[in-house]
């Protein structure tokens, strides 16, 4: 390996301000894939650096609050007095007409797929006049103030989309161009910031594998480190990066709590293997299945999981350091995080290795950053096997979310094993399974059924495949009757199923996995 750049990040010249989206990471990492570096700050922040500070360009996040909630994010009024451009995407673009005296309403929400028609302006250089877009809203802008005109109307419901003001300094969107389904939205944000805003690139663009592996060199400085190891790309990518630095002072741990797939063991122990840590798989399950079966509830059943995967990291890492010190390392990626509410947005489900605290232990979270895709780029880039890079994932407690509704029992779970594994196969042999980013197969209770004459009160499959590159949004894969009749013959086999169904849902409103 060759020795590893310290790179020294140039003043970044865009500020976003956090107004509580989901989203506002995929702002940073659209940015910088265009080689921008941005940073973001609270609007009570913002505010307050303005004042002895000067960028080039404000981008105002979504968020989940309406202007007229008490507790609403203010608009932060020196952007206002600012010369450089303010773009509000969202609640941002909402903020902004609220505030300067337009109307906005409640009312009408969109959480689709839309069409809109753009009319003549900088920030749709190079685009079509009709642009298919993301809109995750509630509340609508009707009236604008004096000096803005639409520069965008929905295609299906006539309602503005797209604001500017002659001042060629504010305008905003209702949709969402940084999230990947809004297929033009590089292009748009590309205009804003390099003709609107006038900034130059002023890093590489997009990730690269020499940054991370300077990064992690400079941040992990214990003697030894243990990683939680399941198998995925995230892990694995994390456990090569640190193998090249750490060699054998470093342990993959896995825990088996009885919630994993058909044939994962294996998996992870070659994955283990093609990373070249030393892996030690803890059967935890026994503990796990009895503890996670006190409660149906899926924050709960995360709690618990949390709790036990905490305490057996905790003492495993004290042990493989024997008196060294010892730092933790997570696979964890910037989605996780998001969603369990730890970046200004909502929580929208906690992730099991976000927020503990190990016994005070030091922890490192090297990919908290990235998005999915981009550690499939660094896996491949470190010569990883496509097993490792293309595989989809599964979450940290697995077949535990996937019992839903009713107790997870070792039969439930047994269930949900093997429909899935058959699942897999069947849509692996017809070649489906290529265009699935995450497929989940789970039961959502129980149904009465009838076998060979005899009742039976079995379980009810959910079979579900999402596409995504980065599981922010995801569209809901739709298998066509001739794959959900085999399907439903298929399982229906099973003596303990009775119902079989398809949920081919988008996120939002839906989430990739049903807890
Ligand atoms: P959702 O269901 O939130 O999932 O749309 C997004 C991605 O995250 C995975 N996921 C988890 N991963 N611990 C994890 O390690 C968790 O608690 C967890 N919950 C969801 C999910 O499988 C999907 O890839």
């Amino acid at each position: 390996m060759s020795e590893p750049k310290i790179v020294t990040v140039p003043k970044p010249e865009i500020l976003i301000l956090e107004f509580g989206s989901q989203h506002t990471g995929e702002i940073v990492r659209c940015l910088r894939d265009l080689g921008h570096s941005s940073f973001v700050l609270k609007p009570e922040e913002a505010e307050r650096w303005l004042e002895h500070n000067d960028v080039r360009c404000i981008i105002g996040s979504g968020g989940m609050k309406s202007v007229y909630d008490d507790d609403a994010p203010l608009l932060p009024e020196i952007i206002l007095d600012k010369r450089v451009p303010y773009f509000g995407i969202c609640y941002g673009m909402q903020i902004l007409i609220h505030y300067l005296g337009g109307r906005v309403e409640k009312g009408q929400p969109e959480y689709a797929r839309a069409n809109v028609v753009t009319s003549d302006s900088p920030l749709f250089l190079g685009l079509g006049v009709r642009q298919e877009v993301w809109m995750s809203h509630a509340d609508s802008v009707t009236f604008l103030p004096s000096g803005f005109r639409a520069i965008a109307t929905s295609a299906e419901t006539g309602h503005i989309a797209g604001i500017a003001h002659k001042n060629g300094k504010w305008s905003g969107v209702q949709f969402h161009p940084e999230v990947e389904r809004t297929p033009g939205g590089m292009v748009m944000l590309k205009n804003l910031v390099e003709n609107v805003a006038r900034c130059k690139p002023n890093i590489e663009r997009g990730l690269s594998l020499e940054a991370i592996r300077g990064q992690f060199v400079a941040e992990v400085g214990a003697e030894c480190a243990i990683i939680g190891f399941s198998g995925g790309v995230d892990s694995t990518t994390l456990a090569k990066v640190a193998d090249e630095y750490m060699g054998d002072r470093l342990r993959a741990i896995t825990i088996d709590g009885g919630h994993l797939r058909e044939g994962e063991i294996d998996e992870i122990k070659r994955h283990a293997q093609t990373a070249g840590v030393q892996l030690k798989i803890i059967d935890a399950s026994e503990e796990m299945v009895a503890a996670i079966a006190k409660t149906t509830d899926s924050e709960a059943k995360r709690a618990i999981f949390s709790r036990i995967y905490e305490r057996i990291f905790t003492e495993q890492a004290r042990e493989f350091a024997g008196g060294r010190e010892v730092v933790i390392l997570q696979a964890t990626l910037a989605p996780d995080r998001i969603e369990s509410g730890k970046t200004g947005g909502a929580k929208i489900k906690s992730h099991h290795n976000v927020g503990l605290t190990f016994g005070g232990l030091s922890q490192l979270h090297p990919f908290g950053s990235l998005y999915k895709d981009e550690v499939r780029k660094l896996a491949r880039e470190l010569g990883l096997p496509k097993s490792v890079s293309n595989r989809p994932p599964f979450p940290g407690p697995g077949n535990f979310l996937r019992v839903v509704g009713i107790t997870v029992t070792r039969e439930a779970l047994s269930v949900v094993q093997w429909a899935e594994a058959r699942t897999r196969e069947v849509l692996k042999r017809s070649r489906v399974y290529r265009d699935i980013s995450q497929l989940v197969v789970a039961t959502l209770g129980r149904a009465t059924g009838v076998k060979g004459d005899a009742p039976v009160y079995g379980y009810i499959i959910a079979v579900r495949g999402v596409r995504t590159r980065d599981f922010m949004t995801v569209a809901g894969v739709e298998f066509s009757q001739q794959m959900q009749r085999k399907l439903k013959k298929l399982l229906g086999e099973h003596p303990l199923i009775t119902q079989v169904g398809f949920f081919p849902m988008d996120k939002p409103p839906g989430t990739t996995e049903f807890e």
